[in-house]
This record gives C-alpha cells, sequence and structure tokens, in this order.
C-alpha cells in the first residue's frame, strides 16, 4: 500500500476507536435490478424505429423553464420536456446540431488530434436573458459560442470566439456562469491548455483575466465550479499547492473569489486584470493525530440558505493514485469571507517555506477589497488603486489560514468501497413541508448515495445515511457493450419529483424516492425516515409532496416504530 493508503487507513481506524461516525450503512438499498423500470434518454426521437444507437458523450445537463436541455458532445443539444417524460423511455423534442466547420476540423486532424476529438463539445450552457442560451463548444480545439432562443433553439446573431470562455479540449473542467449580464469563466485558453485563466467579458465592464502564467495566481487548476454570491463571484477548484513544495507536487482544494465591481488595475500595475482576486486552501479533514485530508475537491453545490446560514456543500476524495476515499464537508460562506480578511501567505526568497505576512506591512487601502465599499470610501473605481495596493496583491493572491468546515470535520464519509463521490446535489426544500435538507452523492460506479442534512444543536453537522442505489442501467446505457458508469451530472426536478442522472450515454429519470418499496408495512415506511415517504391512510407507504391533501404519517426525526407490528414481506427482500 501507497503511504497515503496506509495513512488513512490508520486514520480510520483511529476515528473509529474514537465513536467517528464510520462509514455507517443506508437504511436501504435498490439494485440495478429495481431501478431499471426508470425511464432513460438515450438520444432518440419519438415514433422512430430506434434501433440504432449513437454515441452521445453528454457533457452536461441542465434544467431551465420546465426544460430538460442535455448538452452532448457530438454537435448536439437536445431538449426534453421534464414533465411527459415517463415510460420506459424517454424521448428529446427539440435537438438543435451545431457542428464543428470543416476548417477547424482539417485543421485539429493536421494537428494530430483523433477525428473523434474533432467534434463540438459543448462545455457552456447557459441561460443569458429572459429568454436566450449562451452555448460554447470546444469546436474541433478552436472554441466558439452563440447565443440561441430557448424555446426554438434557433440560433441568434453570429459565432463569437470562445477563447478563455470555453476549453479546446473537452477532457478539460471549466466554469461559467452570468451575473448582471456579464460572463464570467474560468477555462484554459490555448491549444496546450497552458494557459489557465478566470476571465470576465462581455457586458458593459472592461474584459479583466487572472495574470498569465504566473503560478501564484493559478497552476494547473481544475475548475469545478462558480457561484454568484454578493458583492463577489467565487469560484472552487483544486490545483497544484505552490506553498507546499517541500514533498513532490500535491494538490490543495481552494476558493477564490473577485469583486463584481473590478475594473481592473491602473495603466502601470494590473491592467486588465483583477485587482481582487484572492483565494484560499479549503480545509476538509479527518480530525486526529494524523490528521487527514480529502484534497481532490470534486464538486460544490450551489449556495444554499438553510437555518439561517448560507453554506456550500462539497465532495472532496483521496487522488487518484491511491486508494479511495470520500468525505463530503460544508462551508459556511461567513467563514469563506474570513479567511478573506485574513493574513495574506508569501514567500520570501524561492526555495524558502511560505510565512504569514506580517499584518502591519501589509498596505493601504487592503489589497484585494472591492473599490467604493465603506473602507475604501476614496477609491470608487479599482484602476485608483494606489501602486502599492496593486503591487501587492499581484503578488500575494494567497491567503495564509484554510477555511475550515463546519464542525471542523467531514460530514459524511465513504471509505471502504471501491468508488469515488465526485458529484453533489440538494435538496433544501425536501419533503411535504420543505423543512428538511436531503443530499444526493453521485459516484464513479453508477451508485448514488442520499443522505439527510441533520441539525444537532442548531449546527449542521449530523446525517443519516437513507439510501443507496445502483441507477445505470446496461441495458439501456451501454453501447457495444462498453459500460461508463461514471455520473457526469445530476439534476433535482423537485416538481416531477426526480432526480436527472446523467451518464455519459444516457440520462434516467430517477424518483426521489422509493416509498413503495415498503408497500403495506407501516413500520418499513416510517422506519425508513424519508421526507419524501408518508404512510396514508389507504394503508400504504406513498410518495408526499406540499400538494398531498389527505393525513399521513412519518417520522423523520426519530423513526419511532414503537407499538408497530413486525410485517412478513419488507422492504428488506431486496434484490
Ligand atoms: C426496425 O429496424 C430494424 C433494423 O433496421 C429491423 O430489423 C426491424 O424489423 C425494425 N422494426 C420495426 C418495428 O420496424
Ligand atoms: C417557459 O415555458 C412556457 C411553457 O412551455 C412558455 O410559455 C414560456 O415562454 C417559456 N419561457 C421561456 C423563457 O422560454
Ligand atoms: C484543518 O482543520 C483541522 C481541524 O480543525 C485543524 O486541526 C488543522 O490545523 C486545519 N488545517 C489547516 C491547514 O488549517
Ligand atoms: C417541519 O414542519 C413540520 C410541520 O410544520 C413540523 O412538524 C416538523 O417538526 C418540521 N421539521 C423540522 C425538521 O423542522
Ligand atoms: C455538532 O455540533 C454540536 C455543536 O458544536 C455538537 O454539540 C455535536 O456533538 C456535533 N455533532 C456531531 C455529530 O458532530
Ligand atoms: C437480478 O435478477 C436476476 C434475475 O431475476 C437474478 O439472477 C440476479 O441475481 C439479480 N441480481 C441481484 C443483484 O439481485
Amino acid at each position: 500500500m501507497r503511504s497515503e493508503a496506509l495513512v488513512l487507513y490508520f486514520t480510520l481506524l483511529q476515528i473509529a476507536g474514537a465513536g467517528f461516525p464510520e462509514d455507517s450503512e443506508p437504511i436501504s438499498i435498490s439494485h440495478g435490478n429495481y431501478t431499471k423500470q426508470y425511464p432513460a434518454f438515450v438520444g432518440h426521437k419519438p415514433g422512430r424505429n430506434n434501433t440504432q444507437r449513437h454515441k452521445l458523450d453528454i457533457q452536461l445537463i441542465l434544467i431551465m423553464n420546465r426544460t430538460l436541455y442535455i448538452a452532448a458532445s457530438r454537435d448536439h443539444i437536445y431538449t426534453v420536456d421534464t414533465e411527459t417524460a415517463n415510460g420506459d423511455e424517454i424521448f428529446f423534442s427539440k435537438k438543435m446540431t451545431w457542428k464543428s466547420r470543416q476548417a477547424d476540423v482539417d485543421t485539429c486532424r493536421m494537428k494530430g488530434k483523433h477525428k473523434d476529438e474533432c467534434h463540438n463539445f459543448i462545455k457552456v450552457l447557459l441561460q443569458q436573458n429572459g429568454d436566450t442560451l449562451f452555448v460554447c463548444g470546444t469546436n474541433a480545439f478552436n472554441p466558439s459560442c452563440r447565443t440561441y432562443k430557448m424555446d426554438s433553439l434557433e440560433a441568434l446573431g453570429e459565432e463569437i470566439s470562445g477563447m478563455a470562455r470555453c476549453p479546446y479540449d473537452a477532457k478539460h473542467a471549466n466554469v461559467a456562469l452570468f451575473a448582471d449580464g456579464k460572463l464570467y469563466s474560468a477555462t484554459v485558453t490555448d491549444f496546450l491548455a497552458i494557459d489557465a485563466v478566470i476571465y470576465r467579458s462581455l457586458g458593459d465592464s472592461p474584459t479583466l483575466r487572472t495574470v498569465k502564467h504566473d503560478s501564484k495566481w493559478l497552476k494547473e487548476p481544475y475548475f469545478v465550479q462558480a457561484v454568484n454570491y454578493g458583492d463577489f463571484i467565487y469560484f472552487f477548484f483544486r490545483e497544484i499547492a505552490m506553498e507546499y513544495n517541500t514533498m513532490g507536487k500535491v494538490v490543495f482544494p481552494r476558493v477564490a473569489r473577485v469583486c463584481k465591481n473590478d475594473r481592473g488595475g491602473s495603466p502601470r500595475v494590473l491592467e486588465k486584470q483583477w485587482t481582487s482576486f484572492l483565494k484560499s486552501r479549503l480545509n476538509c479533514s479527518i480530525p486526529g493525530d494524523s490528521h487527514f485530508y480529502f484534497n481532490i475537491l470534486q464538486a460544490v453545490t450551489d449556495v444554499i440558505h438553510i437555518n439561517g446560514r448560507d453554506v456550500v456543500m462539497a465532495t472532496f476524495s483521496t487522488p487518484y493514485n491511491s486508494i479511495p476515499g470520500s468525505a463530503v464537508c460544508a462551508y459556511d460562506m461567513a467563514e469563506v469571507a474570513r479567511a478573506f480578511t485574513g493574513r495574506f501567505k508569501e514567500q520570501k526568497s524561492p526555495d524558502s517555506t511560505w510565512t504569514p505576512f506580517p499584518e502591519e506591512r501589509v498596505p493601504k487601502p487592503r489589497p484585494g477589497s472591492c473599490a467604493g465599499t465603506p473602507s475604501m470610501e476614496r477609491y470608487k473605481v479599482s484602476n485608483e488603486f494606489p501602486d502599492d495596493t496593486l503591487n501587492f496583491i499581484k503578488m500575494h493572491p494567497l491567503m495564509d489560514e484554510a477555511v475550515p468546515s463546519i464542525a471542523h470535520r467531514p460530514w459524511f464519509l465513504k471509505t471502504m468501497v471501491r468508488y469515488r463521490l465526485t458529484r453533489i446535489v440538494v435538496d433544501n426544500e425536501a419533503g411535504p413541508h420543505r423543512n428538511h435538507t436531503v443530499v444526493f452523492l453521485g459516484s464513479e460506479k453508477g451508485i448514488i448515495l442520499k443522505f439527510l442534512a441533520k441539525m444537532n444543536k442548531g449546527f449542521l453537522n449530523d446525517s443519516l445515511f437513507l439510501e443507496e442505489l445502483n441507477v445505470y442501467n446496461p441495458d439501456k446505457c451501454s453501447i457495444d457493450g462498453v459500460e461508463d458508469k461514471r455520473i457526469i451530472g445530476m439534476q433535482i426536478d423537485s416538481k416531477s419529483n426526480a432526480l436527472w442522472v446523467a451518464f455519459t450515454s444516457c440520462v434516467v429519470k430517477v424518483p426521489l424516492s422509493r416509498c413503495e418499496r415498503h408497500g403495506r408495512c407501516k413500520k418499513s415506511c416510517i422506519a425508513s425516515r424519508d421526507p419524501y415517504c408518508g404512510w396514508v391512510s389507504e394503508g400504504a407507504c406513498r410518495q408526499v409532496t406540499t400538494n398531498t391533501k389527505s393525513a399521513f404519517e412519518q417520522d423523520v426525526e426519530h423513526g419511532n416504530t414503537d407499538g408497530l407490528g413486525d410485517c412478513q414481506n419488507t422492504f428488506v427482500a431486496l434484490n
């Protein structure tokens, strides 16, 4: 075993001894034999003789206005009406084709790329205005963006360059969002994927970027999420840690932010570059003597409002060359903001270790602040900042302290399995009273884990493992015997009570719960503690929603089944 694996192993032993919640068992399990009944989309149009299968290479899915948009690689975007998607197979209602230009394909081939890589892989799909979509594709390694009508998928206007908005290679991770009509994107800007960038374009502000080829700013980042929150846009990613240079390359999870009102530096320093770029390490670790860190940030939710706090939840894993292990950590946005008001980190000379920068030597106004805020009254626009402040932030974008996770420990752990948890979505209005928070985790092996996020003394740090389900359907999703079970996207669709799960070759519509599996056994129904399930007066376990008018019983808090008789054919008979 590699040393990393050993550390994890021993850390877990230690923790188990200390009564830390180990890998817990789910209350219910559903195998592929049960979930194979769920409808799947495989790229077909209704009413055709659909025996032919195309390789879809799905890149992302997104629900907007009751429509599921499926961006497949091979030059297509499909739309599916979420309300009518039922039965065995789900068909698309519209399909938009946007092929790479032949000249671009020729160049792509000439540069030595395989013809399968020279398609137009859709990597950005955003709602731009009330009724338009902004779409970018790799376009045979010459990225390009275009606007489309949301309902008809008709192209509007000309293509614009996708450089710094979309990666060249479909394999690269990127993120993008619109805020106040401006596009914030994080990607690589060149064919060889050397120049990584956090970029702002379009709208009425100057185009801004991170400093080029400066490893203090970004070092081989893998972007995971972008979030619009308050005066800032936050970016979540992982990258090679420059401050940790003693033992070869180590990857750290990060959060960075920029001010939305940043207009760049002065003509002398940081012109057309961010003046407000700050980044900090995220701490997702198991406490104990040998402190184990989960460093491979995999996915982050949007900001979620729970119990008066704004939080993000994230999944982390061990590195790909070590034994699989995953953790979910949650971060309070107030703690994230606090890390950015703390000390900066510096390296006095190349080769020396990184140390906190003395607070009294930090120039004023404080580097990295937004112009026009109360403490910055004299500076209405970022390009008025003095050179000292700008030079400082150019050299010191890294904060000294890591952002602690809520309760200083992972909230959910999965270590004794052969997969990593790579996706996360949250329903924070779960159940008939919309007052429960349910988290769905997606893995590399088609497995979905569902847990209830619980409060403990008003603290968001307890979890109850409700369900484990295998939703990969080999009959529908494998092509020529090839099975790719990685879950690449998930979307919660509360109106249809469904979780849409995307694999590279299919999209499966999975109900949020499987109440019917408890049949007529009240004990099993109540013991499921599933906020989506209730025992109804007809004597059955049913899905309950805000629309459920008749009376029902559930006990999400305690699952108290005292006095309820045993049943014969309970849920335990799984297949
Ligand atoms: C569908 O097409 C396949 C192959 O083209 C053919 O063998 C089959 O009979 C067709 N089925 C129907 C219902 O038309
Ligand atoms: C949303 O869908 C409804 C019904 O299909 C349609 O009338 C409306 O125009 C759509 N809105 C947008 C912004 O596309
Ligand atoms: C991460 O959090 C743990 C638990 O609070 C703490 O002991 C450790 O020092 C933190 N690590 C960093 C790098 O801040
Ligand atoms: C959710 O709301 C219901 C009805 O108001 C209440 O009985 C229950 O205690 C609430 N649960 C939580 C966790 O707030
Ligand atoms: C959650 O946090 C509260 C308050 O800090 C603490 O009392 C409780 O033991 C924690 N629960 C878990 C499971 O960590
Ligand atoms: C699924 O069903 C088949 C046929 O009924 C059975 O042979 C197989 O063992 C089942 N698989 C599981 C995991 O229960």
